[in-house]
């Protein structure tokens, strides 16, 4: 790989970004599954559910959660491919968790949970699978991590059987924090975040092979009782490697000064989001 990839405040050579994401991950792991449930009274199970739902396990079936970070629907899945095996009979089924950051499966094994779920330390690139074992695989918001997105596409086709199934979630059009990063970036004299794009997604899946593609899209709003609530939040994921301490500190102030302008009149600071959901077969 070469060429330039984005990570945080700017641009980095493709091969440095890998190092770089595994890097705010390694901060993040152990407080990964406690700032989701902060953020705004588990606003993340509704779209998790919804997910798991779009990609609908069952027993038996082998499905690959990459860059599953801390087995958080690979847990889901395993709970309802079982609801439906005591309903139905069947052979159990086999869930693995693929991430490339071992501190998010070491939390993920140490959180423990369903018997199902197997754990492998491995890249989206180049999944540890044989050609045509999986039945479905998600991605949920791990796609824009990777270096090479065409290629961990390709790598999810290679792993599925025909006709089987992949689910991608993402932010959506309607994704208020970023345009609120962006603000706060650009203040600070930072290029803005480039928006994620639903149609462009779609198109790379359809290059990748991938057939009967669906999108379906959630509105979603996280509610902070304060600015600096939601400030908390966001100094939880950690200063992106490679940032000075001191512009991220001044990141963290335009932030506060951009979401104050969004602040209800006591002071509340709700963030509305588009949540998308694409559904495929191989
Ligand atoms: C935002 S987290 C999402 C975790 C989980 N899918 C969820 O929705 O809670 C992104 C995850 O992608 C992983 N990741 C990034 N690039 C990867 C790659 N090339 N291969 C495997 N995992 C990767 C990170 O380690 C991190 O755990």
């Amino acid at each position: 790989m070469s060429g330039k990839a984005s990570f945080g405040f700017r641009d980095v050579d493709a091969a440095e970004k890998a190092s770089l994401v595994r890097g705010v991950f390694d901060r993040v792991a152990s407080r990964y599954d406690l700032m989701n449930d902060l953020m705004s009274a588990g606003v993340h199970r509704i779209w998790k559910d919804m997910a798991a739902a779009r990609l609908n396990p069952q027993p038996g079936e082998t499905i690959v959660d990459c860059a599953g970070g801390t087995g958080d629907m690979a847990g889901r899945f395993a709970r309802m491919a079982r609801a439906a095996q005591l309903r139905r009979g069947g052979p159990d089924a086999r869930i693995v968790v693929v991430d490339y950051n071992v501190e998010m499966v070491a939390a993920g094994v140490k959180r423990g949970g369903e018997p199902e779920v197997a754990w492998a330390v491995g890249d989206a690139q180049a999944l540890p699978l044989r050609d045509g074992e999986a039945d479905a695989y998600l991605i949920a918001f791990g796609l824009r991590n990777v270096t090479d997105i065409p290629g961990a596409l390709a790598e999810a086709r290679r792993v599925l059987k025909p006709g089987g199934r992949v689910a991608l979630t993402m932010w959506g059009s309607r994704y208020h924090e970023l345009t609120l990063l962006s603000d706060a970036l650009e203040a600070i004299g930072r290029p803005r975040i480039p928006p994620p794009s639903a149609p462009r997604a779609m198109q790379r899946l359809k290059r990748a092979g991938f057939r009967r593609i669906e999108r379906r899209d959630v509105e979603l709003t996280n509610r902070f009782t304060s600015v600096d609530d939601y400030i908390d939040y966001r100094r939880g994921f950690g200063k992106p490697a490679g940032t000075a301490r001191a512009v991220y500190e001044r990141y963290l102030r335009a932030i506060s000064r951009r979401a104050a302008q969004d602040a209800d009149s006591d002071g509340r600071f709700v963030l509305g989001w588009t949540l998308t959901v694409l559904r495929a077969q191989r």
